[in-house]
């Protein structure tokens, strides 16, 4: 068709690339992952996450207004409790006045619009760092999602928006929407890690939380009997559809950037909202590279960001959330 058409047109400057975008990205795009620590004016780095620390509550409460202040509407939380509340059964995840449970109040207290999406998994709570019960050297389903159901429930009383079940249990989404319904609790949410993969790229996160599988004789040395198979594309559009029928109102697929096909079969297979979760081996590779002076860390971490929306994902959880949203605010 040449000269007829002549794709160079329009991109000639800037302001015409601009008119043409096809996404757009912005600080309500991402949700905020966040490491809550026991104590007071705690603050403990985690080397293999440069610029993510561990906070105790007070230093939380000050972040999430942070981040509020930047146009960031949601946040992600994760605890790491002691070891002496560690047992196989979890039990800590639904105590009421639990690190978690205090944590929520918290944020809704001081920041009350913030959408506070806590985690739902046994994996901080449980002495073995399995996201669920084990029995036998098995991970046991059913009894785990009555656990998982207890803490959502928990959540939920402490004023969370949304439950983010990320264990990979069967039937979870299901069993969590009918207690919550049951509970009176109807505009709870649930943002279900749908297509969770068994992935090497949590490594830096299992660190934040020391909740990395034991070595131990008779305990699973790693989560694949539960999180699925990288080499699986049609198990993901399976499990997405499965949980939108269960009750789902967000579908997660984790991680983001080697993911990002699944992002868009998922995108196109359901009809909620899909975010994507750009995991810690994520930013840690961009941190490692751009400390090297290998890779300019700004214009990467924009790219990817935007790669991410491209693919499909309405919201993106991510580490990157604060510094990207300065760059995207000015
Ligand atoms: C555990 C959980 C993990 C992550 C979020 N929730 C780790 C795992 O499954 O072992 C990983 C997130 C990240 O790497 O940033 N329920």
């Amino acid at each position: 068709m040449f000269p007829l058409q002549r794709n160079r047109r329009l991109r000639t400057n800037e302001s015409i690339r601009s008119l043409v975008r096809e996404t757009s990205l912005s600080p309500q795009d991402f949700m905020l992952p966040m490491f809550v620590a026991e104590g007071k004016d705690v603050k403990v780095a985690i080397p293999s996450m440069p610029g993510i620390y561990r906070h105790s509550l007070d230093n939380t409460i000050k972040e999430v207004k942070e981040a509020w202040d930047l146009g960031i509407k949601a946040v992600n939380i994760y605890v790491k409790v002691s070891d002496s509340l560690k047992d196989n059964k979890g039990v800590e995840a639904w105590n009421k006045d639990g690190l978690m449970q205090q944590t929520i109040r918290a944020i809704k207290d001081a920041v009350p619009e913030m959408i506070v999406m806590p985690d739902v998994a046994l994996d901080p709570y449980s002495i073995y760092g399995h996201d669920g019960i084990i029995e036998n050297g098995q991970l046991i389903n059913d009894a785990t999602v009555d656990a998982l159901t207890r803490m959502s429930l928990s959540h939920a009383e402490a004023g969370a928006d949304f439950v983010a079940p990320s264990d990979m249990m069967d039937g979870r989404v299901l069993a969590i929407r009918k207690a919550l319904e049951q509970n009176g609790h109807h505009n709870v949410g649930i943002m279900s890690y749908s297509a969770k993969y068994a992935s090497a790229f949590y490594g830096p996160f299992r660190d934040a939380l020391d909740s990395a599988p034991v070595d131990s004789q008779n305990i699973p040395k790693d989560k694949k009997t539960y999180q699925m198979d990288y080499a699986n594309r049609i198990e993901g559009i399976r499990e997405a559809l499965l949980d939108v029928e269960e009750g789902a109102d967000i579908v997660m697929v984790k991680p983001g950037m080697a993911y990002l096909d699944i992002v868009r079969e998922v995108k196109n297979a359901v009809h909620v909202p899909v975010a994507v979760y750009q995991v810690s081996g994520e930013y840690a590779m961009v941190k490692a590279a751009a400390e090297r002076g290998w890779l300019d860390h700004d214009k990467i971490m924009i790219e990817q960001l935007y790669c991410i929306k491209r693919a499909g994902a309405s919201i993106i959880s991510t580490y990157f959330a604060k510094e990207a949203a300065v760059i995207l605010n000015k």
